[in-house]
């Protein structure tokens, strides 16, 4: 592989390399003992913990994928799956991509899936998104028709946001980083967990959930798209939806008559209650950092 790393990204774990490769096919045969070791220790870890804390259409889908612990899977094979229920396919990447390529592979259907897994030692932390992140926290859901129509509707508003600066790409942004990344959901009036970023952490799965420190906030677009966030902690501030409808029918509107009042808005720190919002439990603030929002 001769991944050319271009420039630096933000993520949840800090700056991690972009790659200005296009996609690479599943090098699946490569993969070691030890690969598919790490795969079925963070499958068999995670999956105990979810069950009770992650909402059934993603426990579902990833039984209904055929996700086991048992080897990392073929992106082929979910691809396939995925082209006859939602019109989904994986495409293997090297990591992260920069913006644009990102948005227009969404805006096609495609998720792309970093191709190779973190080592043993790296279990418990890793800067970049690595296959366990990609392919047990985001693809399940892509299963689900409304939210593989959010994903989708969410790439076309990357490239249109693309075009209109830096700011309206910063508010977007903040969108996938609350919704896709971070998010939590009501299922039979408990909160459960539908964000790709908490699904494959073990201590956010708990703190999201458990911990009294954290505001958890019902959806606001505008109020999302205003939101900064902490990427070397734990979310201060979730934000709930009552179901998947409600996210993509706020993606079907222009966005830009948004990004244009939000220019005239501050940010809200990533902490910060406001009077208009639905406050489902306002955080203790217990071990927040006061400075460092994104
Ligand atoms: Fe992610």
């Amino acid at each position: 592989m001769n991944a050319q790393r271009i420039e630096h990204a933000m993520t949840d774990k800090g700056y991690v390399p972009l790659y200005a490769t296009g996609t690479v096919p599943q090098p699946w045969a490569n993969y070691t003992a030890s690969d598919h070791a790490v795969w079925r220790t963070l499958f068999e870890r995670q999956r105990a913990l979810l069950v009770g804390r992650a909402c059934e259409t993603f426990l579902q889908a990833q039984d209904a994928m055929g996700m086991g612990a048992e080897a990392i899977p073929r992106f082929d094979d979910l691809s396939e799956q995925l082209r006859r229920v939602t019109g989904w396919e994986l495409v293997g990447v090297e990591g992260l991509l920069p913006e644009l390529d990102f948005f227009q592979h969404l805006s096609a259907r495609r998720f792309p899936v970093t191709w190779w897994i973190r080592r043993p030692e790296q279990i418990d932390y890793i800067a970049e998104p690595d296959l366990f992140h990609d392919l047990f926290g985001h693809v399940p859901l892509l299963l689900n028709p409304v939210f593989a129509d959010y994903m989708q509707a969410y790439g076309a508003g990357g490239v249109r946001a693309h075009g209109l600066g830096s700011e309206a790409l910063a508010n977007l942004t903040r969108l996938y980083w609350y919704t896709v990344e971070f998010g939590l959901i009501r299922e039979h009036g408990e909160l459960r967990i539908y964000g790709a970023g908490i699904l494959s952490s073990a201590g956010e799965s708990h703190h999201c959930l458990e911990s009294s420190a954290p505001n958890r906030i019902g959806f606001d677009l505008s109020r999302l798209m205003r939101t900064r966030y902490r990427i070397d902690s734990y979310q201060k501030t979730y934000f709930v939806i009552d179901d998947f409808e409600q996210l993509f029918n706020a993606t079907q509107q222009d966005f830009a008559p948004i990004y244009q009042v939000l220019q005239q808005a501050d940010a809200v720190p990533a902490g910060d209650v406001l009077d208009s919002d639905l406050v489902l439990q306002r955080g203790s603030g217990e071990g927040w950092i006061s400075d460092g929002d994104v």
